[in-house]
This record gives structure tokens, C-alpha cells and sequence, in this order.
């Protein structure tokens, strides 16, 4: 039997934190009291102009890499999450495989699932290891959301950030990733969206995000406890064994409803979005690289990744690290 690995992990954030006094202090109409109070969020990290998505998920590759002790020439398949790639094409995987210094090797492409990106691509990650047609996979969270917000609308530029998070995933005869689940239902695109395009050398439409609050807050409740259910059940596993819930960043008060609808402890849930900011797709691996660095998560712990985002998509993935 042939599993998938997680053998290491790296994570990147460009600069230095912008506290949301910071973001007052710019001219942002807000407060500290009112961000921290609704969602969680004390700073964010933005990338400084010239800075792409694919510098930071080099940045977070290297890291990974170098965890995992491979060789860049041993991995033959990139799969980079993003929804603010650095061109509409070439993909961002390419570039980073470019980046890399990674020549003629197996497959590189992107993956645009949103806040559940990652989810997205480290499901199909294992299926490409487990069917053995590749055996080392390097797998990117990169985003630059604070490209595409508007920074007149309150309701929504002090909500993001900017960074990457990276894993290798590698095939291996002892259990890995148990079970994966990925979903959309492309009805709900209007709550959470990017409505904007190029064409003819223009912007058309709206390039900035625009989102329904509190439509997003509650179908991401729903959702994210369903799909944590269902790959639990997949793996005929309780919620009393896992050791580590690791959901998508995006607001303080939706990942504790979530823990709560599954009956998970706070103390067993990896949370960034106070440092960090949701940083869409680089929000789970960030997470993980983090929690793996600082000591918490341990070879053999049981974890559920889960992510919710535009689309609208959602995922989960349940495995023994
Ligand atoms: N600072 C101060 N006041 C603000 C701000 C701000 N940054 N933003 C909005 N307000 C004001 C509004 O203008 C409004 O004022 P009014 O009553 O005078 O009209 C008031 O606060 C309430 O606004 P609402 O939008 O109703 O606030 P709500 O309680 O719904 O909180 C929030 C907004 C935090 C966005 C919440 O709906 C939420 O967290 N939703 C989840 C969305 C999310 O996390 N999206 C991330 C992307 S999706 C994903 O990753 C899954």
C-alpha cells in the first residue's frame, strides 16, 4: 500500500507585522476594539511592492525542503494553491519550479480553490502519490491578498494577509494522509467574490474582493463541520482522537464554533489568524509549519486540516503526521 507523507514543512511572511493600530494610523476607518472583538485579528503581514506570491512560496518552499531533506531534483510534482497568482499565466507552480532551479521534472500547475486552496491541493496531491505515478510532491499555499482589496472598504482590507506555507509530501509505506474530502456548490460565488477580469489590456468588472459577511460566516460554520465529520467517518475515527484541529484562519469566532460543533478542545486547535490575518490558502500550512516548529505537533499525531473559501469550495484532510 502506498501512502502519502507529510516528510516536511516550511512557512514564509513578508516583513514585518502590521498591528491593526498600524492600519488606523494609515487612515483606515477602523479600531483595534472592533477588529479584535469581531474576528480575532490583532496584525497581518503585506508583501512590499514587487514582491510576488511566487517569491513567498519560494521562500516557504526552501523551508520545506530543507525540512524534509530532499533533493529539489527529487520532486516531480508542484502544486501551488493561489488565488493571486503573479500573471494570468505562466502558472505560479512554474515559476516557482523555475525558482527552484527545477528543470524538466514531472508536473507543476496551480490549483485556484480559494480559502480551501491548500485543502484542494494536498487531496490531489495524494491521489497522484498514491496511484505511484509521482513520488515526491511539493505542495504551496502563496497569496498576496492585499493586491486585490479595497482599501476604502473597512469591512474587508483589515481581514487579510499576505504569505506561504509549503509541505512535501512524499510516498511512503507507512500511513500518512487517512482520508480527504472536496467540495463546491458554485450557487454561493456572489457571497465571496473577485468579479473583475483583463481584457484588452483592461480591467474589466470589479478587481477588488468583495464579500457578504455574514453569509460567509455562516455557511463557513456549516460547511467546515460537516466536512471535518465526514473525513473522520471515512477514517472510522472519533473526534476524541484526533490530536489537532488545523481550520483555514479566517476569523477567531468561526473556528471556535467550529471546534465546538466538533466537540474539540480549543487547547487541541492550531490558531494564527491573531498574528497572521486570513491569509487564504497560506493559512492551513502556515498553521501547521508553525505548530510542527514550535514542538506541538508531534510524528504520529492525528490532524484534521480543513479550509472554506470563494466558489464557494471547501475540504478537509485527516492525517497521521
Ligand atoms: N471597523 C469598524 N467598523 C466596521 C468595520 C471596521 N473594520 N467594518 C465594518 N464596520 C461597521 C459597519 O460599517 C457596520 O456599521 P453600521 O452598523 O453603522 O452600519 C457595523 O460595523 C457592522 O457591520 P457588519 O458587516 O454587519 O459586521 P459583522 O458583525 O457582520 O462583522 C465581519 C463583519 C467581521 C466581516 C463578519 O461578518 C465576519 O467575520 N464574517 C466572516 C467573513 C470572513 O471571515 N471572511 C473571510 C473570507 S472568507 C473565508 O476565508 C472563509
Amino acid at each position: 500500500m502506498i501512502y502519502a507523507l507529510i516528510a516536511g514543512t516550511g512557512s514564509y511572511l513578508p516583513g514585518q507585522p502590521v498591528s491593526n493600530s498600524d492600519l488606523v494610523a494609515r487612515g483606515i476607518d477602523t479600531s483595534d476594539e472592533w477588529v479584535v472583538e469581531r474576528t480575532g485579528i490583532r496584525a497581518r503581514h503585506l508583501a512590499e511592492a514587487g514582491t510576488t506570491a511566487s517569491d513567498l512560496a519560494h521562500q516557504a518552499s526552501l523551508r520545506a525542503i530543507e525540512a524534509a531533506g530532499v533533493a529539489v531534483d527529487e520532486i516531480d510534482l508542484i502544486i501551488v494553491a493561489t488565488s493571486t497568482p503573479d500573471f494570468i499565466f505562466p502558472s505560479t507552480a512554474t515559476l516557482l519550479q523555475s525558482k527552484l532551479g527545477i528543470r524538466n521534472s514531472g508536473a507543476a500547475f496551480d490549483v485556484q480553490a480559494v480559502c480551501s486552496g491548500f485543502a484542494y491541493a494536498l487531496s490531489i496531491a495524494e491521489k497522484f502519490i498514491r496511484s505511484g505515478s509521482h513520488s515526491k510532491a511539493l505542495v504551496v499555499g502563496a497569496e498576496i491578498f492585499s493586491r486585490i482589496l479595497d482599501w476604502s472598504d473597512r469591512g474587508t482590507c483589515v481581514l487579510f494577509g499576505d504569505g506561504a506555507g509549503a509541505v512535501i509530501l512524499e510516498a511512503s509505506d507507512k500511513p500518512g494522509i487517512l482520508a480527504s474530502a472536496i467540495h463546491a456548490d458554485g450557487s454561493y460565488n456572489p457571497i465571496l467574490c473577485v468579479p473583475g477580469s483583463v481584457a484588452g489590456g483592461a480591467v474589466t468588472g470589479d478587481p477588488f474582493l468583495r464579500m457578504d459577511g455574514q453569509a460567509v460566516f455562516k455557511f463557513a460554520v456549516k460547511v467546515l463541520g460537516e466536512v471535518a465529520g465526514e473525513v473522520l467517518g471515512q477514517a472510522g475515527i472519533s473526534a476524541a482522537e484526533v490530536n489537532w484541529l488545523i481550520p483555514h484562519q479566517a476569523n477567531i469566532r468561526i473556528i471556535q464554533a467550529t471546534a465546538k460543533r466538533l466537540g474539540i478542545p480549543m487547547e487541541q486547535v492550531v490558531t494564527t489568524v491573531a498574528e497572521h490575518g486570513n491569509t487564504s490558502a497560506a493559512s492551513i500550512p502556515l498553521a501547521l509549519d508553525l505548530a510542527i516548529r514550535d514542538g506541538r505537533v508531534r510524528r504520529g499525531d492525528k490532524i484534521v486540516l480543513e479550509g472554506v473559501g470563494g466558489g464557494f469550495t471547501w475540504g478537509a484532510v485527516l492525517l497521521e503526521y
